[in-house]
């Protein structure tokens, strides 16, 4: 493929979240696209901190994503996804990058992120992004339905 410029920016809802979404849903593995990607939840997301919702562009697609959170204390990394014919291109690297800066900025000392145990792609390239496996730790979770 030859050589595309990308530029990462944040998210416009209304510009790109079918568009975003669409990405999403064509990720072959390491995506779970759920409840919290309606668009009432990504626009409440939107909402706390836009600065976070971060989109990777061509010139006519969006090809990657990714989210970041940050409650004061600790930051969060969701979807950061690239579409598979434009990996390998530092793309990913160029997401995470930002998001981490970004989050750095508003005084986080620590980040954590979710992978998939079979995911190994990610966890690859999550530790030659500096990011190690924190296997003290076990993972909870509590899901909340009205
Ligand atoms: C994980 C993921 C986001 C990485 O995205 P990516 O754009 O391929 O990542 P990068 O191109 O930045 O890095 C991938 C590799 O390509 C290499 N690379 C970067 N630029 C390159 C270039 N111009 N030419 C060739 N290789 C290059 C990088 O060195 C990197 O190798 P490394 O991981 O061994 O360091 C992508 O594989 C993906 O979307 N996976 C599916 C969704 C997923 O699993 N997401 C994680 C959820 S936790």
């Amino acid at each position: 493929m030859p050589h595309v410029q990308v530029r990462v920016r944040e998210i416009s809802f209304e510009e790109d979240y079918e568009r975003v979404l669409n990405l999403w849903q064509g990720i072959e593995k390491g995506m779970n696209v759920g409840r919290s990607d309606s668009p009432e939840e990504v626009r409440k997301k939107l909402q706390r901190d836009p600065d976070l919702f971060l989109v990777a562009e061509t010139k006519n697609e969006i090809v990657g994503t990714v989210i970041g959170g940050f409650d004061g204390r600790r930051g969060m990394i969701y979807h950061l996804a690239v579409q598979k014919n434009f990996r390998g291109r530092g793309i990913g690297a160029m997401l995470l990058q930002e998001v981490e800066k970004r989050l750095q900025a508003k005084g986080c000392l620590k980040c954590l992120l979710l992978v998939l145990e079979d995911n190994g792609e990610a966890i690859q390239f999550y530790k030659n992004q500096g990011w190690r496996h924190a296997s003290e730790d076990v993972v909870f979770m509590k899901e909340f339905f009205s």
